[in-house]
């Protein structure tokens, strides 16, 4: 396939430097300083694209292709507060979009364990149950959209608990996730179920970038020549 790049920093390069053994490769390559090259008419000539920017330009970069009407991939996070404009604008114009919080392999498994888990958990409220991912420093958005995900995972069956917060928290309907900055660190995220006899802990441990990369470019192959919405547990069969 032909594929542009949007994004073309760590993750951007990771998924690069896989292409040529899947058969794909890059027509388009767009970072902060070639910005003036991302036009409908570039994408164009793409079968996908796979953006990996950042929170504060996913929302426009999407919004792009979907007007140049080409599926597109999106591993940017911290965004999703945007998630219903882009999602209606995805319908209007009948696109395809496939966004993850993190598209490897090993990760979408942990958030099936993690549900499984608080499911056991719902009837066993002497369990306290907390979150905690590590990333490198230059990470812009607290917390990770993994962590997010991974909470509303647990939100989603624990009745005992109502919503996330980002910091330490006395209320017992609060969620708590901790956030740690520490290089090189690509992607630790722990959820931990503490009560006065023991202690249950899952830890998903990134050791390189390769399986975000790889899942994506997965992601991509999935969603061409599709229209509409989808997710990583659709690409992987989960
Ligand atoms: N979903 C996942 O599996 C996953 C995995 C890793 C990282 N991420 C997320 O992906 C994003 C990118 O991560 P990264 O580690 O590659 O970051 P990075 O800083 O290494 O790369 C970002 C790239 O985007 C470019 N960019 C920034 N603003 C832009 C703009 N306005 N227009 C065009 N290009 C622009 C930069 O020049 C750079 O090339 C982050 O939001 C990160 O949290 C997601």
């Amino acid at each position: 396939m032909n594929i542009a790049l949007i994004g073309y920093g760590k993750m951007g390069k990771a998924i690069e430097s896989l292409m040529p053994d899947r058969g794909h490769q890059a027509v388009l390559k767009i970072d902060e300083h070639n910005r003036a090259s991302l036009t409908v008419e570039q994408l164009r000539q793409a079968d996908v694209a796979i953006e990996f920017t950042g929170p504060d330009s996913a929302p426009e970069n999407l919004l792009l292709c979907l007007e140049a009407g080409i599926p597109v991939v999106c591993g940017s996070t911290g965004w999703l507060d945007q998630w219903s404009r882009i999602k209606a604008a995805c319908e209007a114009q009948n696109g395809a979009l496939l966004y993850a919080s993190n598209f490897s392999v090993g990760v979408n498994i942990f958030f099936a364990l993690n549900q499984r888990l608080a499911e056991l958990m719902n009837t066993h409220p002497e369990y306290e149950v907390s979150l905690t991912e590590i990333h490198h420093t230059a990470k812009r958005d607290a917390p990770s959209g993994t962590a997010i995900t991974l909470a509303e995972g647990i939100l989603g069956v624990l009745d005992r608990k109502k919503d996330w917060v980002n910091h330490l928290s006395d209320h017992p309907e609060e969620l708590e996730i901790l956030s740690e900055r520490i290089d090189p660190a690509p992607g630790t995220h722990k959820v931990r179920y503490t009560s006065d006899i023991d202690d249950i802990e899952i830890t998903h441990t990134a050791h390189n970038r390769k399986g975000f990369a790889l899942g994506a470019l997965l992601a991509a192959e999935y969603i061409y020549g599709k229209k509409g919405i989808y997710t990583m547990k659709q690409v992987l069969g989960l």
